[in-house]
């Protein structure tokens, strides 16, 4: 059944304290049923009131009442002890949760972030935890009772008189027909949708949030706030329609369930007519007109917990549908890396859920101490190539080795110590200055990272920075341009010294002043190392030792520059609108003198 699998799930999440899940249980049970008593012991005080009129048994009212007053105690006290066990479960299922899904997204492939924004890594980490720490924590103390207590009720009205039992509950069973009917299977349905859309209008805020900068120097402010603006529109329409859709069942409800004294008072004539006793059936439907609204409140909270247990469930399913991917497979006998050949074997591999394949039979040897350079038209697959070097996905056929080893039978910490990588979108992490530099190497000295910030020319920004290499990036102002970013990231390869390096579009951001000072930069980087390069600026990487022309994920020519110049194909093609592109700048760059 679901609401077992739903806790069972939760309890898993409880570590050596699974006990407080039934603890709190059990103790909300006893609760529910100690609830009914002071009723039974009114009913009791009321019957001897209304039978035994002007010859009452002092004693025995005080009896029931003390006893009332007992149970009641003992209820809160249980009510207590269930309050306190949910919420520390609740703590526990909340952290752990957490720190599992962290833990598991650590080891995810890096690949693993290009299709989860971070919009909705935060929300599902953050929210749907916080959603099963509030149904543990307020819900769960309340759900025996809600079983207990009005089956309790259900049983005592029926035991002390049937036909005003009939009378009462009859409304009753209408009135939360309809309301289990609207909180059936149309209503899981829109639950399901309604986290859907609020998901998406969370991760749609957070990229459009993100995207401002683009968008103000695009001008194009209407088409980028339109995602984010539907996103909305969609789940006001969705919210809307269903309130729209109880607004007849709910009324009924409401008026049937304040009302249900109306059905009892008929009744209760009808019995005295037939000759009941005058003081039983008055006391019996004193004691109903006390209950009934116990058993409609309780019925009602035991709707809502079904929903809450729904949605604690959504969250777990959410949260396990995140983490579900495979983390990357760890061998348990690591190779060695014996030299810095990059071996492409035949490799295939394609995005999950993607039809075509983005690499597709991909062979090529790149040497110990070369550059080879990977170039061709957008959506062939370099960047894809390139990041299957250090694992951010995984070949689906063939093989890349590194000296000699399959990156898969190297150890994760041995092949990110021999790789560096500086992508086209670096981002630097909102800390210090030198955090950002020595990131990946910890223990590097005040002389290994001036050294590092020289060769990446890095200097210059250095000294405009107030506080050196301790100032904190993103704060007060202290922003860095794309090409500074790309310097330091520069910067922090160079520390890293890593015999293997891949740089995808490192130089995409710079202006030309920047540009001139990253080429110098990378030129010293690449010195001795084996590099795989990509650029879109065909004069970097016209030196290259072998250049490979990537299309649709296949090689489509391979040879130096020369040689694919003679040939006439792509890359002529390239270069000769690569020539015009550059003279066209350098035309309009002198208009403008
Ligand atoms: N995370 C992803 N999920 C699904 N498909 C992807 C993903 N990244 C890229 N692709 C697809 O894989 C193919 C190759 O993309 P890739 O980024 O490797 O091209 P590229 O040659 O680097 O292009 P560009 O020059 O524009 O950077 C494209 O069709 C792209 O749409
Ligand atoms: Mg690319």
């Amino acid at each position: 059944m679901k609401k077992d699998s739903v806790l069972k799930r939760l309890q898993g999440y409880m570590g050596n304290r699974k006990i407080l899940l039934p603890l709190s249980l059990t103790s909300s049970a006893l609760s529910a049923a100690m609830g009914i008593a002071p009723y039974i012991f009114i009913w009791l005080i009321a019957r001897e009131l209304l039978t035994h009129a002007g010859q009452i048994a002092g004693t025995s009212v005080l009896n029931y009442a003390w006893w009332a007053m007992g149970a009641a105690v003992l209820s809160v006290l249980l009510y207590f002890v269930a309050l306190i066990s949910s919420h520390l479960a609740a703590f526990r299922v909340e952290n752990n949760i957490r720190r599992e899904a962290m833990g598991k997204i650590v080891k995810m492939p890096l690949g693993f972030f290009d299709g989860n924004s971070s919009g909705r890594i935060r929300k599902i980490i953050d929210d749907d935890s916080g959603t099963t720490h509030s149904f543990l924590a307020h819900q769960l103390p309340d759900l025996s009772g809600s079983v207990i207590l009005p089956l309790a009720t259900i049983v005592l009205v029926f035991v002390f008189d049937w036909r005003l039992g009939l009378a009462c509950l009859a409304p009753l069973v209408l009135a939360f027909g309809t309301m289990a009917f609207m909180m059936g299977v149309a209503s899981r349905n829109f639950q399901k949708q309604y986290m859907d859309a609020l998901e998406d209008m969370s991760s749609e805020a957070v990229e459009y949030v993100r995207g401002i900068p683009v968008v103000k120097v695009f001008q194009q402010t209407i088409f980028s706030f339109k995602r984010f603006h539907n996103s909305i529109l969609r789940y006001k329409d969705l919210v809307k329609k269903y309130t729209d859709s109880w607004e007849g069942p709910f009324s009924f409800y409401a008026v049937i369930v304040q009302c249900f004294a109306f059905f009892l008072v008929p009744a209760a004539i009808l019995l005295v007519a037939r000759g009941g006793d005058y003081g039983t059936v008055l006391a019996d439907m004193f004691l109903y007109i006390l209950v009934t609204p116990v058993l409609s409140s309780t019925i009602m909270k035991s709707m809502h917990i079904n929903q809450s247990l729904f949605q604690a469930g959504e969250a777990i399913n959410r949260i396990e549908s995140l983490t579900d991917v495979e983390p990357l497979p760890e061998t348990s006998s690591p190779r060695e890396i014996t030299s810095g050949d990059i071996v492409f074997d035949n490799v295939l591999f394609q995005y999950p859920g993607a039809e075509k394949n983005a690499v597709d039979g991909i062979s090529f040897t790149l040497p110990e101490g070369c550059l080879f350079a990977l170039v061709g038209p957008s959506g062939g697959g370099k960047t894809t190539i390139a990041r299957m070097i250090p694992r951010f996905w995984d070949v689906l056929e063939g093989s890349v080795s590194l000296g000699g080893a399959d990156v898969r039978d190297i150890s994760l910490e041995n092949l990110m110590d021999h790789v560096s990588f500086v992508f086209q979108n670096t981002r630097l992490f909102k800390t210090t200055l030198r955090d950002n530099i020595i990131y990946g190497c910890p223990d590097a000295t005040e002389e290994q990272i001036e050294r590092a910030l020289d060769l990446a020319q890095c200097t210059e920004i250095l000294d405009r920075l107030p506080d050196g290499l301790d100032t904190l990036i993103g704060a007060e102002g202290t922003y860095l341009s794309g090409g500074e970013q790309q310097r330091i990231a520069l910067a922090r390869a160079f520390l890293k010294d890593a015999p293997v390096i891949v740089l995808d579009e490192a130089t995409a951001f710079a202006d030309p002043e920047n540009e001139h000072l990253l080429q110098e930069a990378l030129r010293e980087l690449m010195k001795g190392k084996t590099v795989l390069m990509i650029a879109h600026r065909l004069t970097t990487i016209q030196d290259a030792d072998r250049i490979l022309v990537i299309d649709k994920g296949q090689i489509a020519e391979e040879g130096c520059h020369e040689e694919l110049l003679n040939k006439g194909g792509i890359y002529h093609r390239m270069w000769n609108e690569y020539q015009e592109a550059v003279e066209w700048t350098i035309e309009r760059e002198a208009n403008y003198v």
